[in-house]
């Protein structure tokens, strides 16, 4: 017999924090017409080399199950790029493939927390990491960056203050997302001496890693690190070669991990899904053109939106070292969340709301400019539009 209180689910699912991002973009999918720059992501399809890659895996037959942690050539192509790229020595047995850089967290965060721990989170911070935490029954702790004439900036010793005996791991996003805030290697080298100290994780989320402008990529705390160091880093196919839709990403742990991990992907979806890591083997290998052409029209959108603020008596906004979000204020709309739905209402237009990225996003908006010019371009005016209203 189905009672009200066989309907309920896990206390801490009926319990889970609100998610101011994803309702404002339900909320614009209810309207038709609504233009979006409130995911992160361009509206380009994956480029053709990649997609003929998996194309032809799946015609090969590469549609069985597959090892729970990856196909070997793709964990040793990781492992190559990280080689290439930021000069780090890999074996593949401490890469993790994993189907999206969300699932990476999820596993970490999984194999990490118990029920009544706490995570000191970097905030402003994507919510996704936050849900995994709340899911694994542990707590969150946020320390904010600063904002200080135009720049964020992260007060260490705060971060060290905010770490108690229940700290299990530090969550630090660098590119952060949605400040365009990114760690340098002195940071990283500082953070994990503490950390080594006290024995606490790292998890740090490198998803933007490539979305930056004046570097070919930024450090990575992998270049800065021991192998044995308690430390995760999270990265995506998504975001670097247009590739949100696949779900694929990758975790790097201390070889320690491997086993805890593959033990979770085994009962989570027994490991990433099998010919679509071949269109990730052909972007790792094929794609640094596609991503400078990327960075091309991404810098290109950064001026532009940032002449356009500049230009508006309203808007207070810096332009980001990195990542393809504007993070800003308006002047006179302190409830970003009553803006977004006036937004997506008056000019059908749909924008992050800052609140959804903890307590010091209070008042803030997140555009994603990845998109094509016209795009943004409409998006722009559709923008000033609702703020002379
Ligand atoms: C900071 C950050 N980490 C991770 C992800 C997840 O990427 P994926 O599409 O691989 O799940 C995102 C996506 O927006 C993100 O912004």
């Amino acid at each position: 017999m189905v009672t009200e209180s066989s309907l309920k689910f896990r206390h801490i699912v009926e319990n889970l924090s609100s998610n101011p991002g994803a309702e404002i973009v339900r909320y614009g999918r209810r309207k038709a017409g609504v233009l979006s720059l409130g995911q992160g992501e361009g509206d380009i399809a994956t480029p053709d080399f990649i997609m003929r890659a998996a194309e032809e895996a799946m015609r090969q037959g590469k549609t069985f199950y597959g090892p729970v942690l990856g196909h070997e050539e793709l964990r040793q192509e990781i492992a190559t790029y990280y080689a290439r790229l930021h000069h780090v020595d890999l074996p593949s047995h401490r890469v993790f493939v994993t189907g999206s850089g969300t699932t990476a967290m999820h596993l970490a965060l999984t194999a990490l927390l118990d029920e009544d721990e706490e995570a000191v989170a970097v905030t402003p911070i994507w919510k996704n990491l936050v849900g995994a935490v709340e899911l694994a029954e542990a707590r969150v702790r946020e320390v904010p960056l600063r904002y200080q004439e135009g720049v964020w900036h992260l007060d260490m010793q705060q971060l060290f203050d905010s770490c108690t005996p229940q700290t299990r791991v530090i969550l630090v996003t660098s590119p952060s997302n949605p400040a365009g805030w990114v760690m340098t290697r002195e940071e990283m080298r500082t953070l994990l001496e503490f950390t080594r100290a006290r024995g606490i994780w790292i998890l740090s989320d490198e998803v933007y890693a490539r979305t930056t402008y004046e570097l070919v990529h930024a450090p990575s705390f992998l270049e800065v690190a021991e192998p044995d160091d308690l430390l995760f880093v999270v990265n995506s196919f998504s975001k670097n070669w247009a590739m949100t839709g696949w779900r694929l990403g990758w975790l790097v742990g201390p070889a320690a991990a491997e086993a805890a991990i593959r033990d979770i992907a085994i009962y989570d979806n027994m490991g990433p899904p099998s010919f679509t890591q071949f269109g990730g083997l052909a972007a790792l290998r094929h794609g640094e053109d596609f991503i400078e052409q990327q960075r091309q029209l991404w810098r290109a959108n950064r001026d532009l939106v940032h002449e356009t603020f500049r230009a508006s008596n309203r808007i207070e906004a810096e332009k980001p070292a990195a990542t393809f979000y504007s993070f800003f204020k308006v002047e006179g709309e302190p409830d970003c969340l009553a803006l977004a739905r006036r937004l997506i209402d008056e000019v059908s237009l749909s924008m992050a709301p800052g609140c959804a990225f903890g307590k010091v996003g209070q008042g803030y908006m997140r555009m994603c400019f990845a998109v094509s010019r016209p795009k943004l371009e409409d998006a722009l005016d559709r923008l000033q539009t609702a703020l002379k209203r």
